[in-house]
């Protein structure tokens, strides 16, 4: 039986009682609107805990556009369906003022990123992972997960997850999951179900180019690769690129050589929509 709970008392007591009970807590943070990459996290969660949390909240304080926020899908009906479907123990779906007060949905909260955030996603969205650090902070405070799993398509999503918990000292174990694509190659994401049949189409231009492009990396510089990607990318219908940035895996600065283990990662707007995809890349 799948438990909803929308209170952090009642969630307290849950964690508390599966403590005592020496269950394992597999947890996996969204914002709903789930798909089968999210699915995919689940279903490995269930797999490798005793229970398993899913955690579904459209997070305001990672949003440094309102109307994006407020274009989130929310599809909690679904969500839930799935959930039970996966075999999910408890979906914790809190209301925002039973995660925030007013002080702290006003204020940005403070975390040294040592860097990670000042590229990227964090450059272009001023604020973004602070909001995330700060939720996903106190999710693992209450939940006290022992796993907790993230999808590599954020991949500086997930580099700023892994230095939380080394700076926070955490126990948590941080697991890293690979990106699921659509048939066309288009990385999962909820932002998808935004876009046009003819856009989503389009939109599978964003990994056909970086996985064409990423052949020439060693033959071509990173500087050479990053311009490559982004007039391919521009070539494509619909798409427009924001930033092409070729960056070290663990650093996330950007490269002048392949010599370490290098990430190629994109943001490119389909229309209104914004995506993100990357691609890994071995030393060479
Ligand atoms: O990746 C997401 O969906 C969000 O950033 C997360 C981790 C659930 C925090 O709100």
């Amino acid at each position: 039986m799948i438990k909803i709970v929308e209170s952090s008392e009642e969630m307290r007591r849950l964690v508390k009682g599966f403590k005592n009970e020496a269950k394992r807590i597999g947890f996996v943070p969204t914002m709903g609107a789930l798909h089968e990459g999210h699915q995919s996290l689940v279903e490995r969660a269930v797999a490798e805990n005793d229970v398993c949390v899913v955690s579904i909240f459209v997070n305001p304080t990672q949003f440094n556009n309102h109307e994006d926020l407020e274009k989130y899908p929310r599809t909690l009906t679904h969500d839930i369906a799935l959930l039970k479907e996966i075999g999910c123990s408890v979906v914790f779906a809190p209301q925002v003022d039973e995660m925030y007060s007013e002080t702290e949905i006003n204020s940005l909260f403070d975390f040294d990123f040592g860097g990670l955030d000042r590229v990227m996603e964090g450059k272009f969205r001023p604020g973004h992972f602070n909001g995330v650090v700060q939720i996903v902070s106190k999710l693992f405070a209450l939940l006290e997960p022992d796993r907790a799993y993230f999808g590599e398509k954020d991949f500086q999503q997930l580099a700023i997850i892994h230095r939380m918990v080394e700076v926070m000292g955490l126990k948590v174990e941080i697991v890293d999951c690979p990106i699921v694509r659509e048939t066309s190659g288009l990385a999962m994401s909820s932002r998808n179900e935004r876009l046009s049949a003819e856009q989503r189409q389009n939109a599978a231009g964003i990994s056909k180019v970086l996985f064409e492009c990423a052949t020439f990396a060693g033959p071509e510089s990173p500087q050479e690769l990053a311009a490559r990607i982004t007039e391919a990318i521009n070539k494509q219908p619909d798409l427009s690129v924001e930033y092409v940035e070729v960056v070290d895996a663990k650093s996330l600065q950007p490269v002048n050589s392949w010599a370490t283990p290098t990430v190629v990662c994109v943001a490119v707007f389909c229309g209104d929509v914004r995506l993100i995809d990357n691609v890994k890349i071995a030393p060479r």
